[in-house]
């Protein structure tokens, strides 16, 4: 079935000496976890020298963001395939890039389909305001975003989606675990009727907000929740290394 996969979202932190140090910090004991996908996603200009510390380990990369062309004009931009030499997976449309550096579904959307072309697993973020969860929005708002993200796109199991409710973030407001399954849920059979059961059932469902080593069991235990994208925590080694290893031991149970 799904393999379990934990991501860390260093978000814009660490200088290049400070990732590399975190990455040694937690390398070993990382690595010696297995039945559990460990990605860690640092910020562009450390993805070189990591992938060198990580080289011959389970560890894997992701970048937090792409441009959705290869090469050209576009100052300040890194293309799919500056990363797919450093990287497995890319973060597509977390909702700080949606919010505060305008990117919009379509823009998204065409981001999808170019990793998935050069080869990187995206793993399309999605998630509602406060505002739009309280006033009962969040199944539309949902709904909307995976759609649109996805349009055009072809059934993949490659695809990871990430449901991260934007009031949980860095807030230390987690939803509960049978919120977030619940969501979680309503996208795997979202998936089911636009693409197919078959690769509704493939593709993993992370839920990302407010993430840490004390509140990881009460989303791991639940059946369509396959993973998390973690924040803040996976810049705090013994946060992140009990994250996965509870992940591993929970997933592994059932
Ligand atoms: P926090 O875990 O810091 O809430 O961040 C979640 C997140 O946005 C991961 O992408």
């Amino acid at each position: 079935m799904r393999k379990p996969l934990i991501a860390g979202n260093w978000k814009m932190n660490t200088k290049l000496e400070e990732a590399e140090r975190l990455v040694r910090d937690m390398l070993a004991e990382l690595d010696s976890i297995g039945n559990v996908e460990k990605v860690l996603c640092p910020p562009f200009i450390s993805l070189a020298a990591i992938n060198k510390l990580i080289k011959g380990t389970s560890i894997e990369l992701g970048a937090q963001n792409m441009y959705s062309e290869d090469k050209g004009a576009y100052t300040g931009e890194i293309s799919p395939l500056m990363l797919i030499d450093l990287c497995d997976f890319v973060i597509l449309g977390h909702s700080e890039r949606r919010q505060y550096f305008a990117e919009i579904d379509e823009m998204i959307n065409k981001k999808i389909g170019k990793a998935l072309e050069s080869g990187l697993k995206p793993i399309l973020c999605v998630g509602e305001s406060l505002e739009d969860n309280e006033a009962g929005r969040t199944e539309e708002k949902i709904t909307s975003q995976v759609n649109a993200g996805l349009a055009g796109i072809s059934p993949t199991s490659q695809l990871v989606i990430a449901y991260e409710p934007i009031w949980a973030i860095g807030t230390g407001k987690a939803a509960t675990g049978k919120q977030a399954n619940a969501t979680i849920s309503l996208i795997r059979s979202m998936l089911a009727n636009t693409w197919n059961q078959e690769t509704a059932k493939a593709v993993r469902i992370l839920y990302g907000g407010s993430v840490t080593g004390s509140n990881i069991a009460e989303f791991i235990v639940e059946p369509d929740i396959d993973g998390a994208l973690v924040g803040g925590a996976s810049l705090k080694t013994d946060d992140f290394i009990s994250i996965v290893r509870q992940t591993a031991n929970l997933k592994a149970a059932r």
